[in-house]
This record gives structure tokens, C-alpha cells and sequence, in this order.
């Protein structure tokens, strides 16, 4: 086993690269585990590749081996997380690794969960599997970054975002669209990477939104919808209730009365009832925490004005993307203004100006 700071080829980069594009792909549509990509390399040729299954399990090594035809024994394995040793919901891998006679093993991070963590190393050691460890090791820490505030803070991951028109204006009346088809893939591929997406009824009453992921054939990678409305007053004739399917529509609620309750719950939406403050506004912390219990873990905050406001304040977000077009919105009809600027500016003041190719509209990613 090696104890000292692992050393690794160009070759080693290139494989573990080939195993982070494949977790890449793949997160957020992981359930509640990881999205771990494994490469297996022989005579440094890859003969085989494994990904993390849609909702966790069974684990990307796992997979790797069963998708291997070739003879796994002298084979090298990549992974970009710690392999893991325990009982879960399937056995440990470090077992399936042992038994497969793959010979050394190199992943990235250790896990942050105990019950993995740095067991990994001393159970393949002993069974003559040589391990290193801390390739791409800043790069993957980096990818794994949602994966760990899961496990530390037992909240889900929330990413914000919001389209602002060149003069601030988030909504004009005639006017729908703000940003660009370019822009809107970037919208999209969030709501690909995200396993919930979370708006208010206000929202919902005056767009109609669709809320899924349109990007060609993903459209089954949608998220869950989740709807912030305390007195369930949400039009029941919008295109979310028309396409609610098995558990994917939650509802957040609390002063319904119960009619309504009844209705929601014939069109087979899950409602939760939770805490509301002393402005009847929903306590966010509490939101989350519900969420995460049924198993989100990356969410989506398509918020209005008000919605925003509130959760750029209480720091909420953990990324937030500020979508601006060029084009000027009409004040002469009705239309809503985004007046959150100065303060997102204020507390989520590291910003990158996104390079991809967004036409005349840019797209800035605060953090705090
Ligand atoms: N351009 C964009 O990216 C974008 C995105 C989304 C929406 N919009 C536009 O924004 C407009 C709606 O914005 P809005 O400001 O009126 O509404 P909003 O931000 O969508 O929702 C705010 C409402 O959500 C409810 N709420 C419950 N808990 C809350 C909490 N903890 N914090 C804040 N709100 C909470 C409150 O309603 P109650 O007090 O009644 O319960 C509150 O008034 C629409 O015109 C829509 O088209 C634009």
C-alpha cells in the first residue's frame, strides 16, 4: 500500500480524465449516490468503462467490471471516488474488485462517508491489490463539491438562476421570452443536472412554465417540480398538473384548506405541509431539509422577484447564474422588475462571466 504522495503518469491523467467525463455525464441523475466514473485499462489499452446507474446503484466499478468481455486479471482501474468497502445498498466493491483479479487500482478523492473512508486502501492492500490515490485530485474535489455539502450539511446543493432583460426586467406583459436559443441551453442542461427544480405559484400562475429539460432525447431526465404555495391557489388548468406522473410534483403548503387538499391529492401531487414565518413565507431552511429527506440533492431555483430576493438574503443559493439579454423590455405594460442586483452583487460577490457562446446575452455565475 502506498503511504507517501502517490506519483502518476500523463497516461494516468488521460484515463482519469476519461473516468470524470463519464461521472460528469451522468450527474444528477444519480438518486442519492455520487456519479462516480471507472475506467479499466489494459496493456494500456481501456477495455472497459462503468458508470454510476441512473439512481445510484449498482456503482460505477461494479458496472465496469460486468461491462468488461476481456480477462480483467493485470488490469489497472480508475475511479474518481474512493471504491467503496461497506454493505449499502449493494455489496462493496472493493469486494467485486478483489474477486475480478483487476490488479491496481488508482481513484482520485476519499470518500467523505466514514463508513468508507480510508477503510479503501488497507482492504485492497491485503488482498495484494495495489491502490494509489490524489490524481486530478483538485479537479475532481471540485466536480465532487454538491456531493460533499450533501453529506456535510444534509441539504441539498442549490443552484439559482434568474434572466434579467437589459433594462433589469424579469417579466414584461407580450414579451415572454428574455434570452436567447444559445442561453437557453445552458438553461436546459441545469435542468438536466439537477434532480428538482423549485418555483412559487405566483410563478406558476402567470407563466405556465413547462419546467423540464428540453434538450434532444433528455426530456426524461426532467426534474421533480416543486411548487412553494402555502394556500394551494396554483391554476389547476396550467400545464404542470397535466403532466404530473409518479412522484414527480411536490407541492409545499400550509394554510389550504382541506377541499383543495383533497383535489391536489386526486391528481396524485405530493403534498407536504411545512412551517410558514410570521410574513406566512415558507421556512426555506425547513424546505430543505424536507427535500433532502426524500432524496434531492442538487435543486434548481427558477425564482421570481420576490422568491430571489428572499434567498439571496438568507444565502441560500450555493451558485447563483444571472442570465442578461440585450434586448429592453416595455415598462408600458405590466411587467415585474428584478431589484435583487445590488445585493447579489453584494453577497455573492465572485463572479465568472461564462465563455461559452452566448450570442448577445451573457450569463455571470455568483458564488459567495
Ligand atoms: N425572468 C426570470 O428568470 C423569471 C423567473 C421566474 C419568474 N419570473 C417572473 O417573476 C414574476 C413573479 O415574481 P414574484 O416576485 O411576484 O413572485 P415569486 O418570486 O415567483 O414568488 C414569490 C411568492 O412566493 C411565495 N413564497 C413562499 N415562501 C416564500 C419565501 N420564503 N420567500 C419568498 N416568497 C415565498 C410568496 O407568496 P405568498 O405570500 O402569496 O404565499 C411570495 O409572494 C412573474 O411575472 C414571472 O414571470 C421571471
Amino acid at each position: 500500500m502506498s503511504t507517501k504522495k502517490d506519483k502518476f503518469s500523463i497516461i494516468d491523467e488521460v484515463f482519469m480524465e476519461l473516468a470524470l467525463d463519464l461521472a460528469k455525464a451522468r450527474k444528477g441523475l444519480t438518486g442519492t449516490n455520487p456519479s462516480v466514473g471507472s475506467v479499466i485499462v489494459k496493456n494500456e489499452k481501456v477495455i472497459s468503462i462503468g458508470q454510476t446507474s441512473f439512481n445510484g446503484g449498482p456503482h460505477a466499478e461494479l458496472n465496469a467490471i460486468k461491462n468488461c468481455v476481456d480477462n480483467l486479471s493485470g488490469s489497472k482501474m480508475y475511479v474518481t471516488l474512493e471504491p467503496c468497502s461497506h454493505y449499502g445498498k449493494t455489496p462493496p466493491c472493493t469486494t467485486a474488485i478483489i474477486n475480478s483479479k483487476i490488479s491496481e487500482v488508482i481513484y482520485s478523492i476519499n470518500d467523505i462517508d466514514k463508513r468508507v473512508r480510508a477503510k479503501t486502501k488497507k482492504i485492497l492492500a491485503s488482498s495484494h491489490v495495489k491502490v494509489k490515490s490524489g490524481l486530478l485530485k483538485n479537479k475532481i474535489k471540485k466536480f465532487y463539491e454538491s456531493y460533499f455539502y450533501n453529506r456535510k450539511k444534509k441539504l441539498p446543493f442549490v443552484t439559482g438562476k434568474i434572466a434579467i432583460s437589459k433594462n433589469n426586467l424579469i417579466y414584461s406583459k407580450n414579451n415572454k421570452k428574455i434570452t436567447n436559443k444559445l442561453s437557453d441551453k445552458l438553461t436546459h442542461y441545469l435542468r438536466y443536472r439537477n434532480d428538482s427544480i423549485m418555483i412559487s405559484y405566483k410563478t406558476l400562475n402567470i407563466d405556465n412554465p413547462k419546467l423540464d429539460c428540453r434538450i434532444k432525447k433528455m426530456k426524461k431526465f426532467s426534474p421533480i417540480r416543486i411548487i412553494l404555495d402555502n394556500k394551494l391557489q396554483s391554476n389547476e388548468k396550467n400545464y404542470i398538473f397535466n403532466s404530473v406522473k409518479q412522484n414527480n410534483t411536490i407541492f409545499f403548503f400550509n394554510e389550504a384548506n382541506n377541499s383543495k387538499i383533497s383535489r391536489f391529492k386526486k391528481r396524485k401531487i405530493n403534498l407536504i405541509k411545512s412551517n410558514i414565518d410570521k410574513y406566512k413565507k415558507f421556512d426555506i431552511k425547513k424546505v430543505l431539509k424536507c427535500l433532502f429527506n426524500v432524496g434531492c440533492r442538487n435543486l434548481l431555483i427558477e425564482g421570481g422577484d420576490d422568491l430571489t430576493n428572499h434567498l439571496i438574503k438568507k444565502k441560500i443559493f450555493n451558485e447563483f447564474y444571472l442570465f442578461k439579454s440585450q434586448k429592453k423590455f416595455s415598462k408600458l405594460v405590466k411587467y415585474k422588475k428584478f431589484n435583487g442586483l445590488k445585493l447579489l452583487n453584494q453577497i455573492y460577490k465572485n463572479k465568472i462571466k461564462l465563455k461559452s457562446n452566448f450570442g448577445k446575452d451573457t450569463v455571470i455565475l455568483h458564488r459567495i
